[in-house]
């Protein structure tokens, strides 16, 4: 039957934002409520048992709005938490995101491919077991970028700031790539600098696209598709007293417009 009832998002902080964007536009009448915790972000340095128990301190909260489904819009919360969470929840559809190497596989025949996300990601299994896939046909390179996540959060002129950022970082790695994926969620928002350095010819890709992508499918499957005909509300909720994240929060729903 169908339902009207919300879809809950959230991330260790704005990031997911970006996921958020891609949903509202191919759900437009669709009601959201995401949740950023920024007040604990960034997840990607802390240990498994740490953003787990996070992890579930959101989704509690998120539950409070009766969510039809939810979308873990953080690729490092995905990796640690989304298995307890489908336990813990049986009846609620939950989606979560990964680095988009196969869509990088498929759309470059050769060269050498970057995947930026953050240390637990990439140290989780579920990453382990994608990168197992194609490491032998091609050549993937793994990069943490510590205190990225921190510039974004922070606002601002995070974007000259990212790109100061990445020139610094990215000297460690070959720079011959033919495509970079951004395998955390808030990096998306940061595309324009890694254009800055990698030029137009580079694919840059993600994984927000698939997800909501995803998240339809798994609505239409279950027949969980709102039938109202209005455009859909989005409550944003952060786990930070500060004002500022509410302001941050729709600034980045705007930028992602651009991306
Ligand atoms: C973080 O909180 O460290 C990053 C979130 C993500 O992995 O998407």
């Amino acid at each position: 039957m169908a339902s009207t009832a919300p879809i809950g998002f959230f991330d260790s902080g704005v990031g997911g934002i970006s996921v958020l964007k891609k949903a509202m536009d191919i759900l437009p009448q669709e009601d959201f409520v995401y949740f950023g915790d920024s007040l604990n972000a960034p997840y990607g340095d802390k240990d498994l048992a740490t953003i787990k128990k996070l992890s579930f301190q959101v989704v509690e909260k998120l539950m409070e709005y009766s969510i039809k489904a939810l979308v873990v819009a953080c690729n490092t919360a995905t990796s640690a938490a989304i298995e307890d969470l489908r336990q813990s929840y049986p009846d609620l559809p939950v989606i979560g995101i990964e680095p988009a190497l196969k869509v990088a596989v498929d759309h470059t025949e050769t060269g050498n491919i970057l995947v930026l996300a953050t240390k637990r990601t990439l140290e989780e299994k579920k990453f382990k077991n994608l990168l197992d896939r194609y490491k032998e046909s091609r050549s993937v390179e793994t990069l943490p970028l510590p205190g990225l996540v921190e510039i974004i959060e922070e606002g601002g002129d995070y974007q000259e700031k990212s790109y100061l950022f990445l020139e610094e970082a990215l000297k460690s790695v070959e720079k011959e790539m033919s495509a970079v994926v951004l395998g955390c969620t808030h990096y998306p928002f940061i595309k324009p600098s890694l254009r800055r350095i990698y030029g137009k010819d580079v694919l840059i890709v993600d994984g927000s696209e698939g997800t909501a992508r995803h998240l339809k499918e798994v609505l239409l499957e279950r027949d969980l598709l709102t039938d109202k005909e209005e455009k859909g509300t989005l409550l944003v909720l952060n786990s930070s007293p500060e004002e500022k994240f509410q302001e941050l929060s729709f600034r980045l729903l705007e930028e992602s417009s651009d991306q």
